[in-house]
């Protein structure tokens, strides 16, 4: 049977009509083809059985492109989990379609982009910890680049069969799923391919199995790259299966196959949903994260997704649905420092993970600008850049080059010896270059710079990178989104941070360390930095929560780890809540939160009335008969969210109302006391103010009341719970949005 499905496979390979996503060419139709894009209809809840739902997809392209609605239009069909399809249409066809009563909303398919193990160890979190056996039914479905099989991270010694309630499957093609990796499924729907890639869920790139191994990796000992960061790497919840859903390739994951990954993933019976990507913030059901992440929450699943990589300016976080966690990046006690040696003997002190050993040697060392590329039409102001092609081969062979700027493809192409660049940005992470390279501070480049130039023979040697401790970490990374949150204000964005900067992971053996063609360096487990490595450890924490508290929805879940969140300094992280939500994620803390903020779809029904969403589109995501009414239409302000946040115009003037409920799952019986942490000049009233419980499950409503006035753009403050035991905190965030 196997082995006539990899025939058919092969077959199918061979006719191009791979894949989940099948495109076909439009018989005879070329012209209206080439205005065609690639869309999405969201048609929310499904209802019908499979094969009526692709039978309605295709009545409703007829009803709107006639006879050119061949089978080919229809690219794929949503239909295990949520309602939907991705077709071909003009402009024109989608603004009719998204006029039609069953459709939620059409958008563009987009592009989306990928935004050890010390890590652990840091946030307290040891090989020792209290474990479940129900761990190993938790199986995680990471969306991603795929995985790479045989990393020992992934061995599935000591597994037995995955859960009986698992209705994933293995889609194989060079690739062997086993007790650890259950499930395998890749989407890609464009024909255009990069022969570094792989039609198979085997992972060319690395970021899917470094951020899979961060969730669930074994244990594995000696782990390191090339001797840094050298210890035990592991996944916050080793036992738990992995579900691999490949939505990420070469160019970047779609949004088409983001969502049919979720379609799937959902169906096939996953815990938690960990997704390290995202584009810019959408409204809510023009985002396929949003939508996909909400049918999950529908499903009982939480999704945890990066904030983004596009910090440190304020509104750059995309990740912003109230119903998933959106994960900030902090630094961990790790840094690496590469010292720079020149010919007058000082030595300068710069930021990379450089793994290359110079032993000392000096070389002939060259500043770009004066190594343009004549004969390639370059001038010096380009080659001080060293950009690509800009610089003379002949002149920087085997020298070192002093570069402004980061990108380092230009000497290495070039084949310099080494690199000494200037860049100012990034002072907090390291990153790996395919030749010896420091990155220095400009200050420091023009002191190089004068040095080159006062001497005939300048020389240097750029040594291996030392690693050393950090002693402020945590912090957040300057390159994590910040909030406000563009889309709804004031839902505080991001939820929490954990760590993603210099993250030791699994890494694929078909791509360098440096992820430069023509770098020689392969290895099994790589560091590396972004959203995309804190993401992971929020979805293994939640992992964890949830093989404690398996009947927890995904707003408990969520609440718990945030509520048990540690302070971050707000000397250091000058966004306070804006960089990093609730605080720094701890995971023993999460296990025991005493009192949970829950929601479910009707919540956020109630939410997204209010945000102006009507009874239609409503009634179509929900599948049910609710109706935007006075009386269900909620605010923002009372989303039973586990933080606060008001806005205010220009004035600074504040006055502000949230209603919440807290759901107790501490003990039987206890007393709440309510602590306010506010800044002079801001009242905060929390009515009323004790709360008492007599069982498990029981729910009490409270109000906080924000008044006053603001003189800093943001103003952060807090409200704990307390019952002796438990610490229930929320962060409060008044700040002024206007064009001041
Ligand atoms: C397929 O991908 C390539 C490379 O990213 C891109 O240039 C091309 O436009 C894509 N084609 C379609 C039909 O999306
Ligand atoms: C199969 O995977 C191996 C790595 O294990 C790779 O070298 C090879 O190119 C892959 N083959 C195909 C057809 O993707
Ligand atoms: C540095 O020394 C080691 C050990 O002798 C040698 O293997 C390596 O090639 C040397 N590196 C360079 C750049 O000369
Ligand atoms: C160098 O070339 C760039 C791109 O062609 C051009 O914009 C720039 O003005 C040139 N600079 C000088 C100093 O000639
Ligand atoms: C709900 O509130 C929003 C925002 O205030 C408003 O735009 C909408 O018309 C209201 N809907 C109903 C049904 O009251
Ligand atoms: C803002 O300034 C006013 C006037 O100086 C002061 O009364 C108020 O307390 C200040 N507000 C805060 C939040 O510091």
């Amino acid at each position: 049977m196997r082995q006539i499905q990899s025939i058919l496979q092969f077959l199918f390979l061979l006719l191009g009509l791979y894949g989940t996503l099948r495109v076909q060419p439009v018989q005879g139709k070329l012209a209206s083809v080439e205005e065609r894009k690639s869309y999405i209809v969201y048609m929310g809840h499904l209802h019908e059985s499979e094969d009526s739902v692709s039978a309605a997809h295709m009545s409703l392209l007829q009803k709107v492109m006639g006879s050119d609605a061949a089978p080919g239009c229809l690219l794929h069909s949503y239909k295990r989990s949520l309602n939907g399809f991705v077709a071909m249409l003009t402009e024109e066809e989608a603004n009719i379609i998204s006029e039609f009563d069953e459709v939620v909303s059409v958008f563009p398919n987009g592009k989306n982009k990928l935004h050890t193990t010390r890590s652990w160890d840091f946030m307290g979190f040891s090989k020792q910890v209290k474990r479940t056996p129900l761990e190993s039914d938790v199986i995680i479905g990471v969306l991603d680049t795929g995985i790479w099989p045989e990393s020992k991270s992934f061995d599935d010694q000591g597994f037995g069969p995955p859960p009986s309630r698992w209705k994933g499957a293995c889609e194989v093609s060079n690739f062997t799923c086993n007790n650890k990796i259950i499930g395998a499924r890749y989407y890609r729907d464009n024909l255009t391919f990069s022969d570094t890639d792989f039609l198979s869920p085997r992972d060319s790139d690395g970021h899917g199995t470094h951020c899979a191994s961060t969730i669930a990796g074994n244990h594995v000992d000696m782990a390191s790259l090339y001797g840094f960061a050298y210890g035990t790497a592991r996944g916050g919840v080793p036992s738990a299966r992995i579900a691999v859903y490949k939505v990420c390739w070469f160019d970047s994951c779609d949004d088409a196959g983001i969502l049919a990954a979720f379609d799937d993933a959902i169906a096939d019976g996953v815990d938690i949903i960990s997704a390290s990507f995202g584009g810019s913030a959408k409204s809510y059901f023009t985002d396929s994260t949003a939508i996909g992440s909400f049918h999950a929450m529908k499903a009982g699943i939480l999704t945890s997704n990066s904030a983004g990589n596009k910090g440190p300016k304020p509104f750059t976080v995309s990740s912003v649905s109230p119903w998933l966690l959106s994960v900030a990046a902090s630094t961990i006690d790790r840094e690496f420092i590469t010292k720079v040696q020149i010919g007058d003997g000082k030595i300068y002190e710069g930021l990379s993970i450089n793994t290359f050993d110079l032993n000392g040697s000096m070389y002939p060392f060259i500043y770009g600008g004066d190594a343009p590329n004549k004969a390639g039409g370059f001038n010096s102001s380009e080659s001080s850049l060293c950009s690509e092609n800009s610089l003379d081969p002949n002149i920087v062979r085997d020298k070192i080059v002093l570069c402004q700027g980061l990108k380092t493809n230009g000497p290495f192409l070039a084949g310099a010896a080494g690199v000494v660049s200037a860049a100012d940005i990034a002072k907090d992470i390291a990153s790996i270059f395919p030749l010896p390279e420091s990155d220095v501070s400009s200050m420091d480049a023009a002191n190089i710079y004068s040095y080159i130039h006062s001497t005939s023979y300048p020389t240097a040697t750029i040594f291996k990178s030392e690693e050393k401790k950090d002693t402020f970490a945590p912090y957040v990374a300057s390159f994590s989104s910040r909030g406000p949150n563009p889309i709804t204000l004031d839902i505080l964005k991001p939820d929490i941070t954990a760590p993603g900067v210099h993250i030791l992971a699994a890494w694929s053996l078909a791509n360098p360390i440096s992820k430069v063609i023509g770098d020689q360096r392969f290895a099994p487990y790589n560091i590396i930095s972004g959203t995309s490595m804190a993401c992971p450890h929020a979805s293994a924490v939640a992992a964890y929560v949830k093989s404690f508290h398996p009947t927890w929805s995904p707003a408990a879940i969520k609440s718990s780890l945030m509520t048990t969140a540690h302070l971050m300094s707000q000397k250091i992280n000058t966004d306070a809540e804006f960089a990093y939500g609730a605080g720094h994620i701890d995971p023993l803390r999460a296990l025991n939160p005493g009192l949970i903020y829950d929601a479910d779809e009707t919540d956020y029904v109630k939410f997204l009335c209010g945000q102006g969403y009507d009874t239609r589109r409503l009634q179509a995501v929900t599948g049910d008969q609710s109706t935007c009414t006075a009386a269900n239409n909620g605010t923002t302000w009372d989303l039973n969210y586990p933080s606060f946040a008001a806005s205010t115009s220009n004035s600074g003037a504040v006055y502000r109302t949230f209603t919440r409920i807290v759901t107790n799952v501490g003990y039987d019986s206890s007393v709440y006391r309510s602590t306010v942490f506010a800044p002079v000049g801001l009242k905060i009233q929390v009515s009323p103010s004790m709360l008492s419980f007599k069982s498990i499950g029981e729910k009490v409503s409270y109000q906080v009341t924000v008044e006053g006035t603001i003189n800093n753009s943001v103003e952060s403050a807090s409200l704990v719970w307390e019952d002796g035991v438990h610490q229930v905190r929320s962060p409060i965030v008044v700040f002024q949005v206007g064009n001041n």
